[in-house]
């Protein structure tokens, strides 16, 4: 069986994850082609691709290529929609990273245009394929917590300053917010677990930490505190990722508080901080039999039930690190839904829904706490 040949755009970070996952773990999985509008990483992209895989500046070229038969897109967000909308118009399978799209109209560009084409379209949210979560959503449709009615998360973002703040994460423009950008992992699985997406929500939110007035061309090599400051990102960093984390443009918020109301009527709360000192996420599901809680320090589930008939402690494995055992998962996901031609487990709806949580969720943030009414997209 020939294997199916993959691009990848945006081959640093995240990209360079994929590029090594899918060349050199994945079976029937083989890496042609990357792109990126840095010279250094395309570079690193030819050491690990060989050099007989196409390495260029155009995303076009890659899309277009003959040699691509399907198309990871690993850049910044705000080209997630752009580059996806080429993809898909190009008639190849597309696995885009979170989230979908900047905006929920952007999102419903690309879910339209996937409707042209019979290609697989499977979205990054790994978690879904987390042995963790994939446990709670066995155990929800088990019956053993009964019919799920309330649904809180926690999420502790101990490196908020380290991923989040030096670049073009922390700015509205170029990812709208948090809750989209971070959020949108647990927002998803929300709904995952649940099967129920998020009609109504109200939110509240603010800068409490980052941003501030330091000059927005500040690098933290260049600067004059950085041996007091709590947040200076030294070491081997390229620039782009090195800008001041207490800087003018930094516009987004860092503290967020947000209550929902899912279909068939759950009530959820989220809340995301980005300057807890630990990182980790707590996702509490309540039904009308008992309790289900994660714990990332111990890697279990507990079930704990209202009569205590079915309370047990399930002790998760996981393979490697990589989002909990969720990457690899879903790399072999997208390969093997291309041979079946069946949607992967993190289907475009869902990659959409998440993210129209995300945007209304900053929506009444910036609008005084608003409640704002979600609408699945139009058919
Ligand atoms: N699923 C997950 O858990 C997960 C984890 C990390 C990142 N991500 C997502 O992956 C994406 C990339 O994140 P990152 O942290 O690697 O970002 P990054 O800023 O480090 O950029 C990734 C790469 O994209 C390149 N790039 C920049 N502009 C580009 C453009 N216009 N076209 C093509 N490439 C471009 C950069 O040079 C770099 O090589 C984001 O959308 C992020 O949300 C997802």
């Amino acid at each position: 069986m020939q294997p199916i040949r993959i691009g990848v755009i945006g081959v640093d970070n995240r990209g360079a994850y994929y590029v090594r996952e899918f060349h050199e773990n994945v079976p029937g999985a083989v890496v042609t082609a990357g792109m990126d509008i840095r010279e250094e990483h395309l570079a690193r992209f030819r050491d690990c691709a060989g050099p007989d895989a196409l390495a260029t500046s155009d995303y076009r070229e890659l899309v277009n290529h003959p040699d691509v038969d399907a198309v990871v897109v690993a850049s910044p967000d705000s080209f997630h929609e752009e580059q996806g909308l080429a993809v898909l118009e190009a008639g190849k399978h597309l696995l885009l990273e979170k989230p979908m799209a900047i905006t929920v109209e952007g999102c419903d560009r690309l879910l339209a245009a996937h409707k042209q084409t019979d290609t697989v379209f499977g979205l990054g949210l790994c978690m879904r394929y987390m042995p963790m979560f994939q446990t709670m959503k066995k155990i929800i449709e088990s019956g053993d917590i009964g019919d799920v009615k309330a649904y809180w998360c926690n999420h502790y973002v101990g490196k908020g300053g380290h991923f989040y703040f030096h670049d073009w994460h922390a700015v509205r423009e170029t990812s709208t917010g948090l809750l989209l950008q971070k959020g949108t992992h647990d927002l998803d699985i929300m709904h995952f677990l649940t099967g129920c997406f998020a009609e109504r929500l109200a939110a509240f939110g603010s800068r409490d930490y980052f941003g501030g007035d330091k000059p927005n061309d500040l690098h933290c090599p260049d600067c004059p505190d950085k041996e007091t400051c709590p947040e200076a990102q030294l070491g081997d960093w390229p620039d782009y990722f090195t800008l001041c984390a207490f800087r003018r443009q930094v516009d987004v918020e860092d503290n967020h508080v947000l209550i929902m109301e899912l279909e068939e009527g759950i009530k959820a709360a989220y809340q995301e901080c980005h300057f807890t000192p630990d990182y980790h996420r707590d996702h509490i599901v309540i039904g009308t039999k008992g309790r289900l809680q994660n714990d990332q320090a111990t890697d279990t589930v507990s079930l704990t039930t209202r009569r205590g008939s079915a309370d047990a402690v399930y002790h998760i494995k996981a393979e490697g690190d990589a989002h909990g055992g969720g990457d690899p998962l879903m790399c072999r996901d997208f390969i093997a839904a291309i041979r079946e031609g069946r949607p992967m487990l993190t289907d475009p709806l869902a990659g959409r829904m998440s993210v129209a949580a995300g945007v209304a969720a900053h929506e009444s943030i910036r609008n005084g706490g608003k409640i704002i009414h979600i609408s699945r997209p139009p058919v």
